[in-house]
């Protein structure tokens, strides 16, 4: 571990293992035991989005891998390895527990996202869905990823729309109507029920920008709505399924390494 961690990754941590305690922990069974790939809270089917490498004989990386069951899935679907970084012991402790229940060989490492203790051009794929992706600032954690994959590697990440974005009010739900500026938007510093909370949005323009410099070309992007049957999700409620019909409040980015 790294000695001093950014004032954004001691919030996280103390965040997430509040969140492990009350909901993830309690999740991670049902969603290691699932075989197909599903994204974000809209849980839309990777069968119909198909926007991930095969990725049958890859070596994985997961920043901010959470309880890890994205990892496990791509593991069932073929990766050779797959490694998953996250900063908050609580997450990691109950992705060991499902590791070792459902033996799928994963490696779990301690660590800040933005400061993977692993050499350079180790990985085929690194990815996340909704870790290093929005607790990480991505002019660290991009690079990083670019350092650990291999040439012709790819990084693949799930977060929020711009949409989304600048239609979330300060704290409570997402609203319809455009409630934040997007020109400049990176840091974000929220509160619910008195928890601090840091997150990263870079707008899709400065993102796609970083993403280039980093060497990378953006090669598929989806926005992704609720389906008709969806409903509310049970924690990630802040935004209603009938918003996010109306409106994509989630999207995948699919990069490669030059
Ligand atoms: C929503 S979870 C994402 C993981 C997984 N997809 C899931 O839903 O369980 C967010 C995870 O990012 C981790 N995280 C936040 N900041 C991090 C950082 N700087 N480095 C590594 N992991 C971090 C948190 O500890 C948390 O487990």
């Amino acid at each position: 571990m790294p000695e001093k961690l950014p004032d954004y990754a001691l919030t996280a941590r103390a965040l997430w293992t509040k969140s492990n305690a009350e909901y993830t922990a309690g999740r991670a069974r049902e969603k290691w035991a699932q075989d197909q790939i599903t994204w974000g809270v809209w849980s839309t089917p990777e069968s119909t989005v198909r926007i991930l490498p095969d990725v049958h004989g890859l070596d994985v990386i997961e920043l901010g891998c959470g309880t890890a069951y994205f990892g496990a899935w791509l593991k069932k679907h073929g990766a050779r390895r797959v490694v998953g970084i996250d900063i908050t012991p609580a997450q990691l402790e109950t992705a060991r527990a499902m590791n070792q229940e459902f033996g799928l060989g994963l490696e779990l490492i301690e660590a800040n996202a933005e400061e993977v203790p692993l050499p350079d051009a180790t990985f085929d794929l690194a990815f996340s869905e909704y870790g290093a992706s929005i607790w990480c600032d991505s002019e660290r954690w991009i690079p990083e990823a670019a350092r650990l994959l291999r040439p012709g590697g790819e990084l693949v990440f799930v977060r929020n729309t711009d949409l989304e974005m600048v239609c979330s009010p300060d704290e409570g739900k997402v609203v319809e109507r455009l409630v934040r500026p997007l020109r400049g938007m990176n840091r974000l510093d929220w509160s619910e029920d008195g928890q601090p909370s840091t997150e990263f949005h870079l707008s899709t323009t400065d993102l796609f920008q970083l993403l280039r410099r980093t060497g990378f070309d953006v090669v598929d992007y989806r926005q992704l709505y609720a389906s008709d049957d969806s409903v509310d999700h049970p924690r990630y409620d802040f935004v209603p399924a009938e918003w996010g019909r109306r409106w994509p409040s989630e999207e995948i980015w699919r990069a490669r390494k030059r």
